[in-house]
């Protein structure tokens, strides 16, 4: 159960993984909801389990997240709907490709889901949080933020989202608006096979499911800006940054059978 009690939740990526969870969850605790993605028939079948298991009011928009009318569509639904309580931005994908291999277009489509979305649908929500003096912003970032071999583009776009969160969280501190980034690591969903990564190597130990992830996310929500779930994945992120062990961190990173593991072999 979330900490808080939410009335009007925006869901993006809604349709499957962390953020179809994030419905369940929220719309289990009697949140309404409004769930965005591309794929209409995933959200109105959500939609339609979740009215008829918990009575709850739930609207569906359809949007391309990487396109300006898809976002446009989402930012108005936002300023149009001043009940809206919690915004959280999870729409997200992996990279197929290392940064120089791929086209600038599709790095520029998820700098578009990944990063203007979350700014523009933030922005939107804002004034309606800020003129009831409560609300929270959920931004889904990863572990990848802070690794120096997850794709300079998917790496970027996150640790974006981190700093945008924890500046954010200052900035509204007096406002009585609390930010999250959550950094999951491994997560069952459907996001490896979308970005046709194959980690079935990877021994179960080292993931989480989305219905574990969501309920860190908003049992923490309105303490640390940074919410990491898993000790495996806190330890990786320590790692990463600890001046003593980041180095080798690095050097792993650099070595052949990681980048051809992550997809990002020359
Ligand atoms: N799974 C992991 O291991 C993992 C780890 C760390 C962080 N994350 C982050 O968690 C978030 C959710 O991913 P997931 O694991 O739940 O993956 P998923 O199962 O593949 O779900 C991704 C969601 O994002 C939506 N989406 C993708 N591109 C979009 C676009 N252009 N416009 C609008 N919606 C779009 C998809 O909906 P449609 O296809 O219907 O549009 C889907 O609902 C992402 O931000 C991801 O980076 C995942």
């Amino acid at each position: 159960m979330p900490r808080t009690a939410f009335k009007r939740a925006l869901v993006t990526g809604a349709s499957a993984g962390i953020g179809a969870e994030y419905a369940r969850q929220l719309a289990a605790a009697g949140t309404d909801l409004v769930l965005t993605a591309r794929r209409l028939d995933r959200l109105e079948d959500l939609a339609a389990e979740l009215r008829a298991r918990h009575g709850v009011k739930i609207e569906v928009v359809p949007a391309d997240l990487s396109k300006d009318d898809g976002l446009s569509r989402v930012e108005k639904a936002l300023a149009a709907d001043p009940a809206i309580d919690l915004l959280v931005n999870n729409a997200g994908y992996g990279g197929r490709t290392g940064f120089l291999r791929g086209e600038t277009a599709d790095h520029l489509d998820m700098v578009r889901v990944h990063v203007d979305a979350a700014v523009r649908l933030t922005k939107a929500v804002l004034p309606g949080m800020i003129a009831r003096g409560r609300g929270a912003v959920i931004n889904v970032s990863s572990v990848a933020a802070f690794s120096p071999a997850s794709g300079a583009q998917y790496s970027g776009t996150k640790s974006f989202l981190v700093m945008f969160s924890e500046n954010l969280r200052t900035e509204l501190r007096s406002k009585g608006i609390v930010v999250q980034a959550l950094c999951p690591g491994l997560t069952h969903t459907e996001f490896h096979a979308a970005a046709r990564q194959d980690l079935s190597r990877v021994p179960e130990m080292f993931w989480r499911t989305a219905s574990y992830v969501v309920r860190v996310s908003l049992r923490r929500l309105g303490g640390r800006v940074v919410c990491i779930p898993g000790w495996e994945n806190k330890a990786a992120a320590f790692l990463m940054r600890c001046p003593l062990t980041a180095g080798l961190v690095r050097a792993a990173g650099r070595s052949r059978i990681v980048r051809e593991r992550s997809g990002k072999g020359d």
